[in-house]
Parts: structure tokens; sequence; C-alpha cells
């Protein structure tokens, strides 16, 4: 019987291989697995993280500030790359704050998003110094007691929920009834008051999505945003040093996708920018922005442990699965599942075979599916597979704990 090759999506530009075998960083897969040890292993290439940014600078106006958001990937020593690439560093959670002072990020160029910030949560950021992006009236009440109790002026901006969503993105974090941020109808008067209660004024988030790789979509948002966010200031009467303008800059997945013209982007918020009005003529803006920076730079390689057929289907069992890169499987934010790109990491480039192949897991449970009727290369017990697009939400947005597996090795790959 023959099956059906299922598409994948692209593997990102600039990987390569040498006499069949990937690259990442300039350095053979085998000989990195070698290096740590084990498989799985995430390995991130540094290099490319450096060139994604230096372009994205290049494309981006003057002044715009860049902010990483941590949650794509939390991994101390790409941390400590990040700290000196991109201006600040947006958090989640106490953990995370732990995490960027650890990669020595001074408070100062922190900001904490988030709902259900917890007190203990509130006080550590404030006596760091940390900007809080505050998400409710309520939050903001104990943001204001904190402060007292700790007898400094909280950081204090207003994360908004704004009344436009980011069209086409993966996930929507505006345009209607929503957990996060405070309502653009209420959002002026929270201001007013944490200013009136002495609270250092930091000025607006607006976060409207995410995975967008609609250029006019993001275009489109970001002026909105920044009507937004002089309208509001006017409200307020006062200028805000900073708007973050959110980010939603998305990664090709799934076959079919394009890479987000950043261009595009780049010169339409120049103009947005250069004809903004007068209250923000002094503001800073900075773009906020996870799997953009550091998605295309992971590959997530597992050995292959078995190989068997089913009624004809081939299958590669490998000794990862979904409890490290959940989002392969389908199973993170997608509803109908569709392949990532991958490779048999050790013969790169050699012939595909006839019967398409299906990479699966080492979890007991048919959601474990790396790769679904992929046309690969024959495999065998001991070969890599390399799962692309493994650099965000990846190792620590799994469940590593599902089934008792050992953890995955993490590497960040200098040339
Ligand atoms: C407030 C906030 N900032 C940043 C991000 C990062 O998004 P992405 O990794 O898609 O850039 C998210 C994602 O959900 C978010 O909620």
């Amino acid at each position: 019987m023959t099956m059906k090759v299922k598409p994948m999506g692209p593997i990102p530009p600039g990987f390569h291989s040498e006499q069949g075998m990937l690259l990442i960083g300039g350095r053979g897969a085998a000989a990195l697995v070698d290096e740590t040890g084990e498989t799985p292993l995430f390995a991130y290439d540094a290099g490319m993280i450096r060139a994604r940014i230096a372009a994205l600078r290049e494309a981006m106006p003057r002044g715009v500030d860049l902010h990483y958001a941590m949650k794509a990937n939390p991994f101390p020593p790409l941390l400590a790359l990040m700290a000196g690439l991109v201006d600040g560093f947006d958090i989640a959670s106490s953990g995370e704050l732990s995490l960027a002072l650890g990669a020595h990020v001074a408070g100062g160029r922190i900001s904490f998003a988030g709902p259900g910030k917890q007190d203990r949560e509130l006080e550590a950021a404030i006596a760091a110094g940390v900007a809080i992006n505050l998400e409710s009236e309520g939050e903001a009440a104990r943001a204001l007691a904190i402060g007292q109790r700790l007898g400094v002026r909280p950081r204090l901006a207003v994360r908004v929920n704004p009344d436009f969503e980011l069209k086409g993105s993966g996930m929507r974090m505006g345009g209607g009834a929503r957990p996060f941020g405070v309502d653009a109808g209420r959002a002026a008067a929270l201001a007013r008051h944490v200013i009136a209660q002495g609270a250092l004024w930091r000025g607006w988030h607006i976060f409207a999505g995410s995975q967008s790789l609609d250029a006019e979509a993001i275009i489109a948002a970001q002026s909105q945003t920044v009507a937004l966010a002089a309208r509001l200031s006017e409200e307020v009467g006062a200028s805000p040093p900073l708007v973050n303008l959110g980010g939603g800059f998305g990664v090709p997945y799934f076959p079919g996708d394009m890479p987000l013209d950043i261009g595009l982007i780049g010169t339409a918020l120049g103009e947005t920018l250069e004809s903004r009005p007068a209250i923000l003529a002094e503001s800073r803006f900075a773009l906020e922005l996870g799997r953009y920076l550091v998605a295309e730079a992971g590959v997530y390689l597992t050995r292959v442990v078995d190989v068997k057929i089913s009624h004809g289907e081939r299958f590669a069992v490998v000794d990862g699965g979904l409890h490290h890169q959940l989002a392969a499987s389908g199973n993170f934010g997608t509803v109908v599942r569709r392949n990532y790109p991958l490779a048999i990491a050790n013969r790169f480039d050699g012939p595909i075979c006839a019967e398409p192949l299906t990479v699966v897991g080492c979890l007991c449970t048919p959601l474990d599916r790396l790769g679904d009727s992929l046309a690969l290369p024959p495999v065998e017990p001991g070969d890599l597979v390399a799962v692309f697009l493994a650099g965000a939400y990846g190792a620590s947005a799994s469940p590593s704990a599902f089934l008792g597996h050992a953890p995955a090795m993490e590497l960040l790959v200098e040339d």
C-alpha cells in the first residue's frame, strides 16, 4: 500500500550540511550531541540570533527599542546572549525575574506583564525597579500599596486591552472581553489615578496579538496602537515615557507559510511615528518580541530508537517527543495538526525514501506525533531527527514531567 506524503513547513534559511550532516552554528549535529552526551537536545545557534536581531534593527526605524519576551526561551545562556543584544526584557513571573536578573539585566530594563501577578511577585519586581504593566485596577491598588510599604515609587505602566485585534494572529490578545490589560475605555482613568498616587509613570503597553505573518495586519495594528496611545495620553494629560507597541511578528512553521516582510513593516512604522501626535513627541517606542527573535535558531535533536511498520505505514520512534517539543506535535495552540519542518540530521540531503515516514515520540499517547507521513530519507535506529523551529516555546513550554522521562538537554552554540 502506498501512503500519501503530507507536506511540512519550510526549513528555516541558513541551515545546511557538510558530508550529509546538518550543521548548527557551524558544528555537526552529531558532534553537538556527543558534546552534551545525550539526546534529546535543543541546540540554539547564537550567530543566527545575532543576525536576526541585526536585520530587524536595520529594518525598523531608528529609536524603536527592542524588547525580548523571555517566555519564548528562558535558557540562561541564551538570556545572557540576549542581554547584550536587546534594549529590554519582558517577564511574566518572578521566576522569569530571577532568571533575567541572573543574566545581569538591570531591573530598569525589565517590564512585567501578565494577569495574576501575586503580591510577592509584585514586591520582588518593584524592589528591583522593574516596570509593572498593570493588568487591572485591583493589581494597581496592590502595586501602589506594596510601593508604599517598601518606601519606593513603583514604576507603573497600564496595559491596555485595545478595541482592536491583530488580524490573522495565532493568538488574539485584544478586541473584546480579555483577561489581559484594562479595557481602553477605563485605561486613562487608571493612569491618572496611579500618577496621582505618586507612581513613576511609565506609559502604555498595548499587545494586540501574536504569531502573525501578515505585514499589512501588523502595520494596521501598529498604526491603531499609536493612535490609541495618543488618545489615552490626551485623556490623561501626560506624555508617556514609553509606548510598548506589542509585537506579534510571526515565523513560518507550516506548509505554505511565508516569512514576514519586516522591511514593509519598518517603513510603515517609520511613517506612523513621523506623523505621530504631539503628545507622543518625546515618547520612546518599543517592540516586544519572543518567537521572531529565537524560534528559527533552535533545533530539537532526538534519536531514532525503533523503526516499525504498522498496516503498511512506516514509523520512526524517537527518544524525544511532545514532553519537550509540544508545539511540533500540534497540541500547543493549533486547531488542525500540521507538520513542522523535520529532517534526518545525519542524512540531511540523502535521497528520499519512496515510502513516507511518520515520526512519533516515545510517549504512550497518540498525541505524540512529531511528523506525519513525511518525505524523508530512509532511517534506522541511531539516526538523529532534527525538528526545526524549536528555539521558542519548546523546552520551557512543554509538559516535561509527563510520563517521567528526563528533560531535554539545551545548548547555545557559538560559532
Ligand atoms: C504580553 C506578551 N508579550 C510577548 C509575547 C510573545 O509573543 P511572541 O513570542 O509571539 O512574540 C506574548 C505571547 O503571548 C505576550 O502575551
